[in-house]
């Protein structure tokens, strides 16, 4: 395993549409994969997709740990998706902060669908799907958009809500001061 160098937004790549993986259980597969997660936990982040580490393959990895962030939000379990096809369950939409470990130290506000199905296949080619709510489902589809080249702010409808997070932070501690 090794921690991969991530792209930062500019880069081609991560605009460009990923491959889906059409051979199971390889070491090449396996060794995405732990790569992933090892960049992932280096950089403290809830998820990464292969692009983001150059490879353009339908891979994601994501999951969330409360005893790590007790700070925030609900536990996503640790998922890896292959090829994976989001379905939305609603035509609801929230609008939440998100952030990117290719855009660093920035955030922004962004619409997701609520509910998502989940299709995808495991590391042995097995197919699967499970439902997925809120932030489970928010990171879902960040990860997923990364597989056919979006950005989050490409889905950003208010760049009024799209800043540095010490930017963010200095105006919330003053608008605290006044008070
Ligand atoms: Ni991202």
């Amino acid at each position: 395993m090794s921690v991969r160098k991530i792209l930062k937004m500019g880069r081609q790549l991560l605009l460009e549409e990923s491959e889906p993986i059409t051979e199971f259980d390889t070491p090449e597969l396996h060794q995405l994969i732990a790569d992933l997660w090892e960049t992932m936990k280096a950089t403290d982040g809830a998820g990464l997709a292969a692009p983001q580490i150059g490879v353009l393959k339908r891979v994601v990895v994501f999951g969330y740990d409360k005893d790590y962030h007790p700070e925030n939000m609900d536990v996503v379990p640790a998922t890896v998706l292959i090829n994976p096809k989001l379905t939305p369950l609603t035509e609801e939409f929230d609008e939440r902060w998100e952030g990117c470990l290719s855009i660093p130290g920035m955030r922004g506000a962004v619409p997701r669908y609520t509910k998502v199905r989940i299709d995808a296949y495991d590391v042995t080619g097995k197919p699967f799907s499970c439902d997925a709510e809120g932030f489970h489902a928010r990171v879902a589809q960040h990860e997923c958009d990364h597989l056919d080249g979006i950005l989050y702010p490409m889905r950003m409808l208010d760049l009024d809500c799209f800043g540095f997070n010490d930017a963010f932070e200095e105006d919330d501690l003053a608008e605290e001061q006044q008070r």
